[in-house]
């Protein structure tokens, strides 16, 4: 793949909110987490972890978790990413909150893009109750979950999203 090919697989990518009832194949999830795991982390420490759900009621729990975002229910694989703060706080202490955090948001953004290699369509979802989110699938205290990845079969062509001018995101040498 060249560089604009790069970019064009990118911008071909977009959030999809309705899934068909399909189920994943097995080689599929081991390629999205094959994937993710090549994600850079803070001193290579990899600290996030996810959590695979499937089961049917705890797809609609995690919904409800999500202020009743239906396409957490639809989707036929969830992905929770958490960030594991033991693992970094281990060597580098407050700072590795930040980077737990920093570690789960890249692995998961990996996890996106595997999808969209896949050809499978996913929703990045950031909206719900950590403390429900954390009773329903069993979190211990020092994982936090970061985003509920939804990732299916597309139920519909996806719609490419506008973007902001790259110019107002830059600055130059100072703020
Ligand atoms: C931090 C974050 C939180 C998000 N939370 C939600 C969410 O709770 N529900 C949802 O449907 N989409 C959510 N999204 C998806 C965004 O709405 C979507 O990525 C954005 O509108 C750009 O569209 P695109 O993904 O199609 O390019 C979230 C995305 C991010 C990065």
């Amino acid at each position: 793949m060249d560089s604009s090919e790069f970019l064009e697989f990118l911008a071909g990518r977009s959030s999809v909110r309705e899934y068909d009832a399909s189920e994943l194949h097995e080689r599929d999830l081991v390629f999205l987490l094959d994937c993710a795991s090549t994600a850079p982390s803070a001193g290579n420490l990899e600290a996030w972890d996810v959590v695979l759900v499937r089961d049917p009621e705890l797809r609609e729990a995690l919904s409800g978790a999500a202020f009743g975002q239906s396409h957490v229910l639809s989707a036929p694989a969830l992905f929770v990413l958490c960030a594991n703060y033991v693992r970094s706080m281990s060597r580098y202490g407050e700072r590795g909150i930040l980077y737990a955090v920093q570690d789960a948001t890249i692995a998961g953004t990996y996890l996106l893009l595997a999808a969209h290699a896949l050809r499978l369509v996913s929703c990045w979802v950031g909206a719900f109750d950590e403390e429900e989110v954390r009773n329903i699938i069993g979190l211990p205290n020092h994982v936090r979950p970061v985003a509920i990845i939804c990732i299916g079969k597309g139920a519909q062509p996806a719609e490419l999203t506008g973007r902001m001018p790259v110019s107002e995101h830059l600055h130059y040498e100072e703020w």
